[in-house]
């Protein structure tokens, strides 16, 4: 499993190149399979470029929306409507307009709690994967986007928070969160995120350095254990890079 072990680093010039880096990938995986594709998206200021360009003109044309379900892999527990809510903003940037509502998963913040929010989307997950239990020779999901948060979080699996040793359960509840917003969450779990073909992290400007040298350096956060048992990609761009890389790759 050699695929699985190291993250593969791929550096571009700036945010824009890694927008356009990360839909490039988005769509090799979308060509590479002619059934039904499963894309798990993820929140925070990380990917909204690129949910900007996958409703450009120059994508929309180009994704087979009958065939690709948009899932997600945290949420904050607000209503769908608050600008907080992940899903809300992957809606707003590029699913309303394009994909079948169908298609489109979020994960319900109407439940009495994260925990039953949590065991809801587990249930809707199963349901779309025809198993409780992951099969490692068949992928939830053909992509993951991931983002590391500045305490090294990924998804909403905080540093020291038990729900990051969860290896049952896909999705749980995070009653607090351990920066900002301080709304519980709801998140996907390590093993449910690995279930992917590519696991695909962005992390783009100068804010990410000091946490991307951290993970760099191996230290074990949430953003270092989170692999695919596929394919895992750091895309990252120069501003994050420590000073020491910086120019060099
Ligand atoms: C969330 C996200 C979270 C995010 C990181 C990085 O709900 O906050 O899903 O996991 O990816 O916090 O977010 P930033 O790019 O905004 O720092």
């Amino acid at each position: 499993m050699a695929a699985a072990d190291q993250p593969k680093l791929i550096v571009v010039a700036d945010a824009e190149a890694l927008a356009q880096a990360a839909a490039e990938r988005v769509m090799a995986r979308i060509a590479a399979n002619p059934g039904r594709i499963a894309i798990g998206l993820t929140g925070g200021s990380g990917p909204k470029k690129l949910y900007q360009l996958l409703g450009s003109d120059a994508y929309r044309g180009k994704i087979p929306w009958d065939r690709v379900h948009w899932f997600i892999g945290d949420e904050r527990f607000v209503p769908e409507n608050d600008p907080l809510n992940n899903m809300a903003v992957a809606r707003a940037a590029f699913l309303d307009r394009s994909a079948p509502s169908g298609h489109i998963h979020p994960i319900p913040t109407t439940a009495e709690n994260p925990d039953a929010s949590a065991a809801a989307y587990a249930r809707e997950l199963q349901a779309f994967y025809g198993a409780e239990s992951l099969d490692p020779a068949r992928p939830l999901f053909d992509l993951v986007l991931m983002g590391a948060g500045p305490d090294g979080h990924t998804a909403s699996l905080f540093p020291g928070y038990p729900e990051i040793e969860e290896t049952g359960r896909w999705v749980v509840g995070v009653p607090k969160a351990n920066v900002a917003p301080f709304v519980p969450r709801v998140s996907l779990t390590l093993p449910a995120l690995a279930s992917c073909r590519e696991m695909l992290f962005e992390i783009a400007g100068h804010d990410k350095q000091p946490i991307l040298t951290r993970l760099l350096n191996g230290e074990t956060l949430p953003a270092v254990r989170a692999r695919s048992n596929g394919e895992t990609v750091w895309l990252v761009d120069q501003a994050a890079l420590p000073e020491g890389i910086r120019g060099g790759r």
